[in-house]
């Protein structure tokens, strides 16, 4: 049966990182795949075009889809408009609307890369890591939120840091099923010493792990998780942690592999739809250069392909064409290293699909 993929290119740079990805389903449904593709506008774009980041038709087209491609939302002439008209609102939309709870952020050192690390090769030579962070719950979701006036006059700001049982009990299972796949070890990160619901966390992280007596469970608070991602991320294997951690480590992960551009996401729901996006964001500076990395778009593709439509095969044959093209020195900027050949977001893509 065909499969229904929304293209949501949003704003700055994703409108040309994911014409290279559209270029690439375009060439894998000319060799058979059967997908049909429908663009739509979100962010910024969404708010030019309907007056709302997540306008009422491209919701409509991803809840009518099996799978969608994001590129990434916002830019500066957004940032004054009130807070619920900002491209940010789109995504967070998204994620909520279709229940993405569980977001899966791996952060791979390719070893033609490993000199672009800030740390020391042998500190990150290897590296893969998975991130698994909880996407549509805790403070990013939590009521009651908002800007009050107290009696004295002074403002106050406030937000929830509220998690249930069962929102715990499922991203804790996905995190221990992919741990079953990968190297079996699981590294819970809450702040459950000051913190009531990372007590409660810590909980249902140790009842699910009755399930899988093969991975091993450890905790961590998150403080020191940012210590020793930095100072021995190879230690890790699978790290699960709630909203709000999850942001903020994985952005620290990704560094550890010298460039947010090299790296996927996926979003999935209860039933493994999923939503798919490079981890970095829409860098307003470069947009329209020509010059953005497409590669963490291109593999974002690929967990697509592995996750939502179970085509292992193709997603792997992607995963080997990057490695190939990198091994033949091929560098956007931001990975630009000496002795290697630089090129832009439309050249990087079409090596890509050559090696394919
Ligand atoms: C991310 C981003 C988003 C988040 C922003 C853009 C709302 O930082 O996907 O990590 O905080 O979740
Ligand atoms: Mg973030």
């Amino acid at each position: 049966m065909t499969k229904k993929i929304a293209i949501l290119p949003g704003d700055g740079i994703g409108i040309e990182i994911i014409a290279e990805a559209v270029k690439l389903l375009e060439h894998l449904k000319s060799n058979g795949l059967e997908i049909e593709l429908s663009e739509a506008p979100v962010g910024g774009a969404g708010y030019d075009a309907a007056g709302k980041p997540l306008p009422d038709e491209t919701l409509a087209l991803v809840k009518n889809s099996d799978a969608i491609l994001l590129g990434a939302v916002g830019g500066p002439q957004y940032e004054k408009l009130p807070r619920e008209l900002r491209p940010e609102r789109g995504l967070l939309g998204l994620r909520s609307e279709l229940e993405l709870f569980a977001n899966l952020r791996p952060a791979i050192l390719y070893p033609q890369l490993a000199a672009a690390s800030s740390l020391k090769a042998e500190v990150v030579a290897g590296l893969d890591i998975m991130i698994v962070r909880e996407l549509t719950g805790g403070i990013y979701f939590g009521e009651p939120r908002g800007i009050r006036t107290l009696e004295n006059g002074e403002r106050e700001g406030f937000n929830t840091l509220v998690y249930r049982e069962s929102e715990v009990d499922r991203i804790s299972r996905v995190a221990f099923d992919i741990a079953m796949k990968r190297g079996k070890r699981l590294c819970s990160v809450d702040k459950a010493n000051v913190l009531e619901v990372s007590e409660l966390w810590r909980e249902r992280v140790e009842f699910v792990g009755k399930d899988y007596p093969e991975v091993e469970l450890s905790h961590m608070y998150v403080d020191n998780a940012a210590m020793q991602l930095v100072k021995w991320p190879k230690q890790f294997d699978v790290m699960v942690t709630k909203n709000m951690f999850g942001d903020i480590l994985s952005d620290a992960a990704a560094m550890l592999t010298g460039s947010i551009g090299m790296l996927p996401s996926a979003s999935l729901d209860a039933n493994s739809k999923g939503m798919y996006e490079p981890i970095h964001g829409s860098a307003p500076d470069i947009a329209g250069k020509g010059i953005a990395n497409p590669l963490a778009t291109l593999l974002s593709v690929a967990m697509l392909l592995r996750y939502s439509l179970d085509h292992a095969a193709e997603a792997d044959a992607i995963d080997a064409a990057v490695g190939r093209v990198l091994d033949k020195g091929l560098r956007t900027a931001d990975i630009m290293a000496a002795g290697c050949k630089q090129v832009g977001t439309v050249a990087m893509g079409e090596a890509v699909l050559t090696e394919l």
